[in-house]
């Protein structure tokens, strides 16, 4: 169950507190995935509103970054500069800077800048020492407290996470970050401190605050810094510590003990004890991991924290037991009365992360099984684009794999190659050239000329292929003979598509349609349907002259013998019924249409008006 907030104000922090659970941050840098992170914390602690208020994106433009806020979503403003998000979030008084180690110094003197702004966070590594020696004194004169650099940062549990510590939101719940505990850690190592966050949430209550120091020479603040401000916090019970080989960090613990300035039981390790096996001194990961002198090896530093009243193990191999029986010591003193565990609410997976992680699956939203544009090449089918070109299967070959799925034999490629250029155009006087001439002459662009024209074809002109291919198959699987089956489409009342012609008749013929007729009796396996449909033409025209077999229909009955060869009669009568054929006119009468309008663009035609003489105004 989410806790309330605390109303508390950043004024209102006590001065060894850095976090609490309202506080907000700005993160420096477009970091996208330590920002969700920290969102995700959020939730997971029960926090009511975002630990991140803003992004300062110094290089980028200012917009509204999306986010999840466990499953809802929300928007993070960002801006360019620090100041002018400091001006619209001033109850904002953390800046996480991501800048890399060129940039890191100057984000923390910008951040100097903004008296709101008390803590400043520098993950990079590298940062030249020089700066950070010269950063550190100047945060101290301004009384800013400086995490890093070379840090992932730290999390006061169930309150506030610094970008990615604590790695991924399971290991956080894992390790009951999300809600607080007793013990106040600090090191230097991010990664050490992980596992150590893990080690004390199964020894103990839970972590109250950790911070990862950072691994530098010269680090913003030390371990003991955050040790007095755990000394001084009453909901701390227990301060456990990881030291590193390398400076004299440690020895500022020491005196704190000696002194009492740390009095609350202190379980504490350094870590680089086994450099002692190298003949000579060894430099570990961080710059600053290295002995220079005996007092410096982890050694001579466990001992002087021992003899100083610090509980040190004997080997990290112990470590997890000095804590468990130190905060058992205090449970059975009533110094500590453990925690209660809080239930995490569920944090939503990420679909894509759940997805490619096979945790979920989701229908997609779109099949598609003619073309692929994911892999190297393209892929129409099963045949990629350069393939396309090297067995050079033409315009033909391509419709027949994106239309029919398969690339069909060559004498049915080239047929589609033949479709194409015979409907291709049919002069300026046809309707649909009609509109597209209009169109441009109306100043329309290329698309809206060349859809105007699209738009006249249907049942009349251009729109009966499908119309044939289904009538005149009908009629031949029904085994009507030619006669009865004009004799039935006069009874209906229904013009037979693919039949007639406004200009073309016998004694004028249609030469694309002795083309197309010629190349399909010389190559095609079968021409049952077109056999048929010349006999339904020698009825028709012994009617009337125009009733011959058109380019219409000559294409769609040719169409019917071609499917009914290369696909099984369901699969080709399936596409007969899809009404795919009408298309084959589309595709070709775009050719002429787009060049009637740009012919109209190239004799710069203006605006047609139809003339009053050619209309008869038959007003009553
Ligand atoms: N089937 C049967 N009778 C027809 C057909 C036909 N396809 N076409 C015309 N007729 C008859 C009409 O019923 C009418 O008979 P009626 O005088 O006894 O009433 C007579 O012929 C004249 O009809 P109209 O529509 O005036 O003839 P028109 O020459 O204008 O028709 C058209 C041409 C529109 C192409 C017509 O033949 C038709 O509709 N055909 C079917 C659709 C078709 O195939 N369109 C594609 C044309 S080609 C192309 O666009 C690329
Ligand atoms: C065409 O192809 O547009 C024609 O067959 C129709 C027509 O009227 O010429």
């Amino acid at each position: 169950m989410a806790r309330k907030a605390t109303t508390k104000k950043p004024s209102d922090k006590k001065n060894y507190e850095l976090f609490n659970r309202n506080t907000q941050a700005f993160i420096y840098n477009m970091q996208v995935n330590a920002t969700q992170r920290m969102l995700d914390f959020d939730y997971a602690a029960g926090r009511e509103k975002t630990s991140v208020a803003a992004i300062v994106n110094p290089t980028g433009g200012e917009s509204l970054q999306k986010f999840f806020f466990g499953p809802k979503e929300v928007l993070i403003p960002v801006y360019k500069s620090l100041k002018k998000a400091a001006d619209k979030h001033k109850n904002v008084d953390v800046m996480i800077s991501f800048a890399s180690f060129r940039s890191a110094a100057q984000s923390a003197r910008e951040a100097f800048e903004i008296p709101q702004l008390r803590t400043i966070v520098l993950i990079a590594e590298g940062v030249p020492e020089r700066q950070m020696r010269l950063i550190n004194a100047q945060a101290k004169k301004l009384g800013k407290v400086i995490i890093g650099p070379a840090t992932v940062g730290g999390v006061k549990a169930g309150a506030f996470k610094i970008g990615n510590t604590g790695g991924t939101i399971e290991n956080i719940i894992e390790s009951k970050l999300h809600r607080s505990g007793s013990v106040g850690f600090v090191s230097k190592s991010g990664g050490l401190s992980n596992e150590a966050y893990n080690i004390i949430s199964r020894n103990t209550d839970g972590l109250y605050e950790g911070i990862a120091i950072g691994g530098d020479r010269y680090p913003g603040s030390t371990l003991l810094d955050h040790l007095l401000r755990y000394e001084q916090d009453p909901n701390v019970k227990m301060l456990v510590c990881l030291g590193e080989v390398g400076g004299t960090d440690e020895y500022e613990v020491v005196e704190a003990l000696e002194t009492k300035k740390i009095t609350k039981p202190l379980v504490m390790w350094v870590t680089g004890t086994c450099s002692k096996a190298f003949k000579t001194e060894v430099q570990f990961g961080h710059a600053g991991a290295k002995a220079d002198a005996e007092t410096e090896t982890a050694d001579a530093k466990n001992a002087a924290l021992k003899k100083a009243g610090a509980i040190v193990p004997n080997s990290f191999d112990d470590y997890a037991e000095k804590i468990d029986k130190t905060f058992n010591k205090l449970v059975k003193q009533k110094v500590i009365t453990p925690a209660p565990e809080v239930e995490a609410p569920a944090i939503p997976l990420d679909l894509n992360k759940a997805l490619s992680a096979g945790i979920v699956r989701k229908p997609a939203s779109f099949i598609s099984t003619i073309s692929d544009d994911r892999g190297e090449e393209l892929m129409y089918g099963h045949m990629s684009i350069s393939e396309v070109f090297k067995k050079d299967i033409g315009v033909g070959g391509v419709l027949s794999i994106l239309w029919f799925k398969k690339l069909l034999p060559s004498y049915a490629t080239k047929f589609i190659d033949m479709v194409i250029m015979v409907t291709a155009d049919h002069g300026p006087a046809v309707s649909g050239a009609h509109n597209t001439i209009v169109a441009a002459r109306a100043g329309k662009d290329l698309i809206s000329s060349l859809v105007s024209g699209l738009l006249c074809i249907g049942p009349r002109f251009g729109g009966a292929l499908d119309g044939a291919a289904q009538q005149f198959s009908d009629a031949f699987d029904k085994e009507l003979t030619p006669q009865e089956f004009v004799n039935s489409m006069k009874q209906k009342g229904v013009n037979i598509q693919g039949i007639g012609h406004r200009i073309k008749s016998i004694h004028n013929p249609d030469m694309r349609v002795i083309i197309i007729k010629n190349y399909v009796k010389k190559h095609f396996k079968t021409t049952a349907l077109l056999d048929y449909a010349l006999e339904v033409e020698k009825l028709t025209t012994s009617k009337r002259d125009n009733l011959i077999l058109n380019v219409d229909g000559i294409i769609g009955i040719c169409f019917v013998d071609l499917l009914r060869s290369e696909f099984i009669k369901e699969e080709a009568d399936e596409y007969i019924q899809m009404g795919a054929l009408n298309g084959l006119f589309v595709l070709g009468r775009s050719i002429g249409f787009m060049g009637h309008y740009l012919d109209q663009k190239r004799l710069k035609q203006g605006l047609y008006r139809h003339p009053w003489d050619d209309i008869a105004y038959l007003m009553e």
